[in-house]
């Protein structure tokens, strides 16, 4: 079974920072001005397809559309497909936007055809607006990480996952295959129980990091540098806005930039 044929069935135990915040949320309607006309949501995120009155949606994953999709309707449609070839029409959509979409493609080529296939998506004068999850420029060290996991948590377990994903891309490049994710945690943390124990994440939340276990996936974790290395030179207006209090929001800023009028 394939990462994201695995993943719908977790999406109910998962929270912020993997899923997206009421405050992420109305930021990017505010960002996007409210739009009336169709928005293209690069994946199936429910409270984004919520967020705006016509949505398409565009997700690979056959099993995320069937499952996390809210439902079509007659403005609301979500189709199989991948972004980096979507063959709509260019400046055919009022916004596009995406919660950690930019993550799921390699950096840099895919993070920066994926930004000029927006671009190219939209109408003139409209935005794009993607939460990111965004490597700090001093990830946690191999020690703090492994601290972490000797004394209560201070952040829930998917943002400490985050953390970890970081400090690799830090070592190792943006880049990297989620199994490398799981490699490093099963080397920190051979012990889940005494994990749970120590830190009082339920093994619950923990044994969900299984999911990358022989998944082929890879997600990149670029820092802002890396990010803004990858806009397409003719977008407009870009930038990176903080928002939420969740466990590791400071790192995911959401980036918006807009089409020329
Ligand atoms: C949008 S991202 C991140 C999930 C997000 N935090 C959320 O709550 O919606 C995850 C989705 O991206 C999809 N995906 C990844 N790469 C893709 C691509 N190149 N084209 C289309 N969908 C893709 C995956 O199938 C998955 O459903």
């Amino acid at each position: 079974m394939s990462h994201w044929q695995n993943y719908p069935a977790q999406w109910n135990t998962v929270g912020p920072p993997l899923r997206t915040s009421p405050e992420v949320v109305s930021l990017m309607q505010d960002l996007t001005g409210h739009p009336l006309g169709r928005v293209l949501l690069l994946g199936v995120t429910p409270e984004l397809a919520d967020a705006f009155p016509r949505v398409l949606g565009v997700d690979k994953s056959p099993d995320m559309v069937r499952r996390v999709w809210p439902g079509d309707t007659a403005e609301k449609k979500a189709v199989v497909g991948d972004w980096l070839e979507i063959g709509e029409p260019s400046q055919s959509f009022a916004a596009v936007v995406g919660d950690g979409s930019l993550n799921n493609v390699a950096w840099p080529d895919e993070v920066s055809l994926l930004m000029r296939q927006a671009l190219r998506l939209l109408r003139p004068g409209a935005r794009f607006a993607c939460r990111l999850f965004e490597r700090p420029p001093d990830p946690l060290s191999w020690d703090d990480l492994a601290a972490a996991g000797t004394r209560p948590a201070t952040v829930n377990f998917h943002a400490f996952k985050w953390q970890l994903a970081m400090r690799i891309a830090e070592d190792h490049g943006a880049t990297l295959p989620v199994t490398a994710i799981l490699h490093h945690f099963d080397r920190l943390f051979p012990d889940r129980d005494a994990l749970s124990e120590r830190t009082g994440w339920p093994r619950r939340a923990i044994d969900t990091i299984g999911v990358y276990r022989g998944s082929p996936l890879v997600y990149c974790f670029p820092n802002r540098a890396e990010f803004l290395s990858c806009i397409p030179p003719d977008a407009k207006d870009i930038s990176f806005t903080a928002c939420g209090t969740y466990d590791l929001a400071e790192c995911c800023p959401v980036l918006s930039f807009a089409s020329s009028r």
